[in-house]
């Protein structure tokens, strides 16, 4: 067994109304959900506070952003401290389509991670390569890269979580084959074990993210470094039951 709980989250991203939430939580709420993993669902940040009062209480919220201070002039943004206000306790930081489509840079997802850390809200930090720098052969200096600038802003890693999603794989159908993802964790490990310490390589749950389904997550979840998942589509559906299930 490995020593690292099973962790599976559920991305909803920009997806979702009180009516279509409600039923997918009455879902999980009813499922058979194994204890030997770690569930967080990902809220949309108006329905944080619906989904945290609705779900049960085996069932973690994640914040999908937040910003790098608690308050201040900053329209639009949500700070780690609303994030526990409302009774959430995980943020994603670092998404690709945070990094992609908003044009966050490593430098500010750094800043990020150190301030929800400092804050008491868990990381869920992603990182991932891009389909041309995959086919140059730059998938690990990708990765490593962005995992430092992560590393350099965590002082406990205990309360992160690092989300391996390759951004040729992320809602494309298209998942990473349990090898390509396998290949992938193991050098993250073995780079947090260079550049971090031993203890942290070891005890870090390394998950994959990128069309995560039914059919594709046991396989997955059977590999050696990959100790969960982040899942996006499939976690709007009954489906995420399976997906959390998959160790079993
Ligand atoms: P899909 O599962 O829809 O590919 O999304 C993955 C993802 O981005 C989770 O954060």
């Amino acid at each position: 067994m490995s020593p690292r709980k099973f962790f599976v989250g559920g991305n909803w991203k920009l997806n979702g109304d009180k009516k279509s939430l409600g039923e997918l939580i009455s879902t999980l709420n009813a499922g058979k959900i194994s204890a030997d993993t770690e569930v967080v669902c990902g809220a949309p940040t108006i329905y944080l506070d619906f989904a945290r009062q609705k779900l049960d209480a085996k069932f973690g919220v994640a914040a999908q952003n937040c910003y790098k201070v608690a308050k201040g002039a900053f329209t639009g943004e949500i700070s780690p401290a609303m994030i526990k206000d409302v009774g959430a306790t995980w943020v994603i930081l670092g998404h690709s389509e945070r990094r992609h489509v908003f044009g966050e840079s490593d430098e500010l997802i750094g800043q990020k991670v150190a301030h929800a850390l400092s804050e008491g809200v868990g990381v869920i930090a992603c990182i991932g390569e891009k389909l041309d720098e995959r086919e140059a052969g730059i998938t690990e200096k990708v990765v490593s890269g962005q995992t430092k600038h992560i590393a350099d802003n965590v002082k406990d890693w205990s309360k992160v979580v690092l989300a391996y999603e390759p951004v040729w794989a992320i809602g494309t159908g298209k998942t990473a084959t349990p090898q390509q993802a396998q290949d992938v964790h193991a050098k993250l490990r073995e780079w947090l074990k260079v550049n971090v310490s031993d203890q942290v390589a070891q005890s870090v749950r390394i998950i994959y993210g990128g069309s995560v389904t039914g059919g594709t997550c046991k396989e997955l979840a059977s590999q050696h470094d990959i100790d969960g998942f982040l899942v996006g589509g499939a976690s709007l559906k009954p489906e995420f039951i399976e997906i959390i299930n998959a160790k079993q």
